[in-house]
């Protein structure tokens, strides 16, 4: 009976080994059905700088995107701008935390490096969550062309 055990707790273990090492990231694009739009949201100019060529833009501050997931981590995937852009990410019952995505590089009007993942968390139970993505506060407070908030993905 104690053998028993021991091979059940073995095996668990060795389960949970692989589930581990099987933890990869897959990217969702910001024109996925798994993110739900609120707000009026429109697409960026074509640009060799954000994730599959463009990205959804809101300029009102009133935009938010939701992107549910069931996993241990997340990462909000963004290009750099050359004006002020922030965005507020909320993920579950967290408190929000504000992002901001200006670059002092300008190689572009708009976009001026390339998507990256800017904001992370990991380390999650592996159970379904929800990221909120809203407008936020620039660092910079010089008026920019209008108040946007950006999604280009997620992993
Ligand atoms: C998370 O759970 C799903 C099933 O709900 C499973 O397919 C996946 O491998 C698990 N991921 C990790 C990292 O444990
Ligand atoms: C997933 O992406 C993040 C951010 O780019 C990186 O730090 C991490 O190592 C990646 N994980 C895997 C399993 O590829
Ligand atoms: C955005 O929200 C504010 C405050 O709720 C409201 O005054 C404003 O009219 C809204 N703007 C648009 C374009 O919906």
């Amino acid at each position: 009976m104690k053998g028993l055990w021991l091979i059940i707790r073995v095996a668990c273990v060795l389960l949970q080994a692989v589930e581990i090492r099987s933890a990869r990231n897959i990217t969702i694009d910001d024109t996925s059905p798994l993110v739900h739009y609120g707000g009026k949201w429109g697409r960026s100019n074509a640009n060799i700088f954000s994730h599959e060529g463009s990205h959804a833009t809101n300029r009102d501050m009133n935009g938010s995107a939701s992107f549910a997931f069931t996993g241990v981590g997340v990462y909000f995937l963004s290009p750099l701008f050359s004006i002020p852009i922030a965005v507020t990410l909320t993920l579950d019952g967290r408190p929000p935390e504000v992002v901001d995505l200006q670059t002092t590089v300008t190689l572009n009007i708009y976009e001026s490096e390339a998507s990256s993942a800017r904001w992370g968390a990991t380390d999650l139970d592996n159970v379904t969550h929800s990221l909120v993505v809203t407008y936020g506060k620039p660092l910079n407070n010089t008026p920019g062309p209008a108040p946007y908030t950006v999604v280009d993905g997620f992993m």
